[in-house]
């Protein structure tokens, strides 16, 4: 039976975890791991690169609780395209959620991860209309509840703790983080849940503990930089997800939960193994492609330019690029004329193109976005 007495969190680390029986999987999913990092660690620019992974999994892990717009749409509006309503919104929220993973890749180069800086990401994060009556940055004072939308606190199937006691419970967790506990894998796996259950948030909650993944593996130097993304696997089995969170509170069973996430790590290390390829891959023969159709001094610029930001205005590729409008327009008309670019809008006035690398897009989704 769920209580309706808000939840107390239990201790960490736990000490009476049994190991026999997620051991297979914390083998497994550290193979895992460590094929994927190595690929990682050969992408001599993983931030240009891989951005296309990045803007996924800010979409998806965004996706968990409904926000809903997708990676072109996320493109397109950066790109000037103008969207209304909800729609902006949701993309706002999706912009700031790659944001505060970036304005906290770059704290870790000098401190570590804490309450401080996960109170920063959560304000840029909710930094927005519809985050404004959410606290930005600000751990929650009232009572919260985790149910159907609009049930009462009889009918939550969570209750989280007490916000008379969260700072003691956010000071254990911060403890813990800076703990060595058996396995890292295994650590992270308790790392998200905890936090989770501890709901310090008013909203946001879910997708601040997701961006912890990443960035905790790499403070442990598991990873060699954090991009290591599991909202795909997460969204795609919400219901498990949920239920296995709901395990931890319900029956203590931190094993099942624990088992879930280290499946979730070793499905997604070899997905991301095999698009991190497809997309290095792309890079290659682009490269050959782009450097023999403009034969330019700038080829590997713009190369980088279109990995960067697979949909742009054209003024803009000048700005970014730095490269003289008068060589930089005709050569993005070779990249259409060849089919790599295509429009999304054409030239009109002072308004200038909207164009696509199509082949990009469609390599990340792994599937015809455009
Ligand atoms: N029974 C549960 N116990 C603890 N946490 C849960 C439970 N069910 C879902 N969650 C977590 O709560 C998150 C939703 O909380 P919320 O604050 O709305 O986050 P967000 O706005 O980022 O989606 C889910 O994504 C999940 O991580
Ligand atoms: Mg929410």
């Amino acid at each position: 039976m769920p209580s309706m007495t808000p939840y107390v969190p239990q201790s960490l680390p736990r000490p009476d975890l049994d190991y026999g029986r997620i051991i297979r999987k914390v083998g497994l999913a550290n193979a895992a791991l460590a094929r994927y990092d190595g690929l990682l660690q050969s992408v001599i620019n993983p931030s240009i690169l891989l951005s296309p992974l990045t803007n996924r999994e800010a979409v998806l892990s965004s996706k968990i609780e409904g926000t809903q717009a997708t990676v072109d749409e996320v493109l397109e509006y950066e790109a000037g395209i103008d969207f209304g309503g909800e729609k902006a919104q949701d993309i706002q929220e999706i912009v700031n959620y790659r944001k505060a993973l970036v304005l906290a890749t770059e704290a870790l180069a000098e401190r570590s991860l804490s309450l401080s800086l996960v109170c920063q990401m959560h304000a840029v994060l909710m930094d927005s209309v519809r985050g404004a009556n959410k606290t930005p940055g600000q751990f929650r004072v009232d009572q919260n509840w985790i149910g159907s939308a609009g049930c009462t606190m009889e009918q939550a199937t969570f209750v989280p703790p007490s916000p008379l006691q969260l700072r003691d419970h956010l000071q254990a967790w911060e403890a813990y983080l800076t703990a060595d506990d058996f396995d890292p894998l295994v650590q992270v796996a308790i790392v998200h849940a905890q936090f989770e259950l501890i709901h310090p948030f008013k909203d946001g909650n879910g997708r601040i503990g997701r961006l912890l993944i990443p960035l905790f593996l790499f403070q442990k130097r598991v990873l060699g930089s954090p991009m290591f993304y599991l909202s795909d696997y997460l969204e795609s089995h919400r219901d498990l997800y949920y239920a296995r969170l709901r395990g931890i509170s319900q029956e203590k069973d931190w094993e099942s939960w624990i088992e879930f996430f280290l499946e979730a790590i070793v499905e997604q290390a070899h997905a991301n193994t095999k698009k991190v390829r497809e997309i290095l891959a792309l890079y290659e023969q682009m490269k050959h492609r782009i450097m023999e159709l403009t034969r330019s001094q700038h080829a590997i610029l713009v190369l980088d330019a279109l990995f960067d930001r697979p949909i742009f205005q054209s003024s803009d590729f000048v700005l970014r690029t730095g490269i003289l409008k008068t060589t930089a327009l005709p050569c993005l008309q070779k990249l259409r004329k060849a089919g790599i670019l295509h429009p999304l809008r054409e030239k009109s006035g002072r308004r200038s193109a909207i164009l696509a690398f199509r082949e990009l897009l469609n390599c990340a989704e792994g599937r015809d976005v455009l």
